[in-house]
């Protein structure tokens, strides 16, 4: 695929001394000064905004980007610290070619990956690159190499390392598309043959033992499965745990012992799905929350009520005793996953920051409230996941609450936006960096300072706007010097849209 990309497509190519200089202009007046490289067929609609009433997941931070950019030798503003050898990627929905903006829906457009190259001190090059599906690659002009998988899509939601691959992760039915250095899409991955149908774009990689776990959900399924894949980065079990009225499960959580499944009433509507919806999924008052615990190693899954939320995303949980703790982002019910683009609002307040403490001994689950401002995408020093954690991060962006936000819901804490949030768990305080207006932070990933022993001896990676230039900026924090002044303030040649996740990748 990578020779016809290069083959079919133009790319701009900025270099050293003519990016600095392209790099302040193009920020300001958007990129349509130079010459497109991988461009849509039919223009997007995010050049100039799409007018009243319309898609805000269309506009403002969200606008989809149109170029796929490549440049080198970018202009650092402070120090890229030198053991930061390796790629920040980050996904994303980018809409390419879309005829209706207020037809479509945000969770739905085409993945774009934005990655920068680290080493040796240096801000080797910033690359985008839509993942190529069919879909993308008609689009484009371009021809998709081999057989086209069922449920194929351009996976938008989480790209992660896996034994030296980097995969593009989609929940509900795609398979992962994996990715070269360099961002270009190579095929879709099923763990040498080994996974069959949907995955999970939430994945968790217990380092310890070496293995990688999905929960994944399909429309037609009577039930969800919990996939292990060992250190042989083979499907080496798999687990049908049966529910009900084939739900959406964006988020689970891993401790050492136990797989919690966390079954939010959103489920598929078929007569939706009929009617074209493009996110079939709806809110369903006649079922209960649910929280399931399952042994790693398979068995029966023991379920508790709790009462309903939206469960967004896991921070992290682990084993403490006879509980389990796990610590997530969530929004108040009801959420509407189909809503803004082809309906109705989807969240009636912001996310906020929760712990749930589920007790197996007296079986019952405690939910408190950790923090109550608007916060998302909660990240924790990876090499934890499944493990205990004293520290969390999360990000706070005023679009994101703007995008969400409904008529009848609560209204953001204005004070409270554009920030990083550095978490301390144990002595239940917070830290917070926060950006200007129009910042547009987006999820912090931690990246362990070469020799660390501390859990957050290390570096918070996020991309955050600069609004003054116009564009993104690769910030690099010190973990332990959180309020202070940016390591680092890496200038990408344009702006990245708000998204969703990504993942330090390590030379
Ligand atoms: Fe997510």
């Amino acid at each position: 695929m990578t020779s016809q990309t290069t083959s079919h497509t133009r790319r701009r190519i900025l270099q050293g001394a003519t990016f600095a200089a392209a790099a302040g202009a193009a920020g300001g007046l958007g990129l349509g000064r130079y010459a497109p490289a991988a461009r849509a067929a039919t223009p997007g609609p995010a050049a100039g905004g799409t007018g009243a009433g319309s898609n805000p997941f269309m506009e403002g931070a969200f606008a989809p980007a149109t170029d796929e950019l490549t440049a080198f030798d970018l202009k650092v503003v402070g120090r890229v610290p030198r053991d930061l050898n390796g790629r920040f990627l980050r996904t994303g929905p980018n809409a390419l070619g879309i005829e209706d903006p207020r037809a479509h829906h945000w969770m739905l457009g085409d993945g774009m990956v934005h990655g920068v190259r680290l080493r040796g001190g240096r801000a080797e090059w910033y690359r985008n690159r839509w993942v190529r599906s069919s879909q993308v690659t008609k689009k484009l002009g371009e021809t998709y190499p081999g057989e086209v998988p069922p449920d194929d899509f351009a996976c938008n939601t989480h790209v992660i390392p896996y034994k030296g691959r980097v995969l593009a992760l989609q929940e509900g039915g795609p398979l992962p598309y994996e990715l070269d250095g360099e961002l270009n899409t190579l095929r879709p991955y099923d763990f040498r043959a080994t996974l069959k149908g949907a995955f999970t774009a939430h994945t968790k990689y217990d380092a310890a033992a070496d293995e990688l776990h999905a929960v994944a959900y399909y429309p037609t399924w009577d039930h969800v499965r919990h996939i292990m894949i060992d250190r042989t980065g083979r499907v080496a079990r798999t687990t049908e745990v049966p529910v009900p009225d084939a739900p959406m499960m964006h988020d689970f959580a891993l401790t050492e012992k136990y797989v919690v499944i966390v079954d939010v009433p959103i489920t598929f509507d078929a007569a939706a799905a009929e009617a074209g919806a493009l996110v079939p999924y709806i809110w369903n008052d006649k079922r209960p929350m649910r929280v399931g615990v399952l042994p790693r190693a398979g068995g029966s899954t023991r379920w508790f009520e709790v009462d309903p939320i939206y469960y967004s995303h896991t921070l992290n949980a682990y084993d403490q005793g006879e509980s389990v703790i796990v610590d997530f982002t969530s929004m108040p019910a009801p959420f509407h996953a189909a809503g803004r683009g082809n309906g109705g609002p989807s969240a009636t307040g912001a996310p906020a920051l929760d712990r749930w403490t589920i007790d197996l001994r007296a079986g019952r689950v405690r939910s408190s409230r950790v923090d109550d401002r608007p916060q998302e995408f909660p990240r924790v020093n990876e090499s934890l996941v499944s493990r205990r954690h004293r520290y969390g991060y999360t990000a706070s962006a005023a679009a994101m609450w703007t995008a969400y936000e409904t008529v009848d819901g609560v209204p953001p804490d204005t004070k409270f936006t554009n920030c990083l949030v550095k978490h301390d768990m144990l002595r239940s305080t917070q830290q917070v960096h926060r950006f200007p207006k129009g910042a547009a932070a987006s999820e912090p990933v931690f990246v362990p300072r070469r020799g660390a022993r501390d859990e957050d001896d290390g570096y918070i990676v996020s991309y955050v706007n600069d609004p003054d230039r116009g564009a993104t900026d690769l910030v690099i924090l010190s973990a332990q010097d959180f309020t202070g002044r940016p390591l680092a303030r890496v200038q990408l040649p344009g702006r990245v849209p708000l998204g969703f996740h990504g993942s330090w990748v390590a030379a």
